[in-house]
């Protein structure tokens, strides 16, 4: 039986990143070319340093290639002008920073609702009751009033990734979203944004050091100095752990 062929998300093609020039020039990414499916969770790995946040950005068009080429679902976007990448992200992309980037003096259901505004419209009354599913299913439905400060970490941050789905993008990009949190914390929410992202088929790249959180994703990949050293499905579980392991004992 022949497989249907995975839709893709984002694709990069030889993609390389310098940053600066002549003897101060770092290559964050060095021809990286790598497709992300539909439907899935890509966990990405690496040491610090090693190109991850570059890889997002570069996807998401926050950041231009140096070369190679990227694009999102259908659309190249390595040639897009900011405004079109603007409303690309509006429209596409979900983010969650391991800053949670709040906007302190909106309650929590305006800041979930914030991507509507920012596109210019309020959310219909679907879309309205969608943001107050996402908020029961992420145990802060009663604190749609509150204002961040009066928030935990671990609250704020599942107010960041609610508004991060708010839109159903089609894809979207948490760089290390736990950072912030202490271990407990940490595991609830990444475990919270997988499942919900698993539910709603979204598909999600998710930056993380937590190899228990990698474990649980479709694919890992692992980068270092810019480039894919590893490239590991789920089905490999075998090869994951080891690689894994061997990244707990080296750190
Ligand atoms: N805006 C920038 N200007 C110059 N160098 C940068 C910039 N952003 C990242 N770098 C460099 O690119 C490399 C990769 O960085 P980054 O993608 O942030 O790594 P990671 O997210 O894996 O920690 C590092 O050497 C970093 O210092
Ligand atoms: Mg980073």
């Amino acid at each position: 039986m022949s497989e249907t062929p995975a839709k893709v998300a984002a694709r990069a093609v030889d993609v390389s990143k310098v940053y600066g020039t002549g003897d101060s020039a770092t290559t964050a990414l060095d021809t990286v070319t790598l497709d992300i499916h539909s439907g899935t969770l890509t966990a990405i790995m690496g040491p610090s340093g090693s190109g991850k946040s570059t890889l997002m950005h570069v996807f998401a068009g926050l950041d231009t290639a140096t070369s190679g080429s990227v694009s999102i679902g259908d659309t190249d976007i390595t040639h897009l002008d900011d405004d079109a990448l603007t409303l690309l992200r509006r429209r596409h992309l979900g983010f969650v920073f391991q800053a949670f980037n709040l906007v302190p003096t909106l309650s929590v259901l305006g800041n979930v609702t914030l991507p509507f505004e920012l596109d210019g419209r309020k959310p219909s009354t679907d879309e309205l009751a969608w943001v107050r599913v996402l908020l029961g299913r992420l145990g802060i439905g009663m604190l749609e009033e509150r204002r961040p400060h009066e928030l935990s970490g671990g609250q704020q941050q599942r107010v960041a990734i609610a508004r991060a789905l708010a839109m159903r993008p089609q894809l979207i990009f948490a760089d290390e979203p736990t950072g912030n949190l202490d271990s407990k914390s940490s595991r609830e929410v990444l475990g919270l944004l997988r499942d919900l992202t698993r539910e709603y088929q979204q598909t999600v790249v998710l930056v993380t050091h937590d190899p228990v959180a990698a474990s649980h994703a479709d694919r890992v990949i692992f980068i270092a100095d810019g480039a894919i050293a590893h490239d590991v499905g789920a089905s490999d579980a075998k090869t994951l752990s080891d690689i894994i392991l061997n990244l707990e004992v080296a750190s």
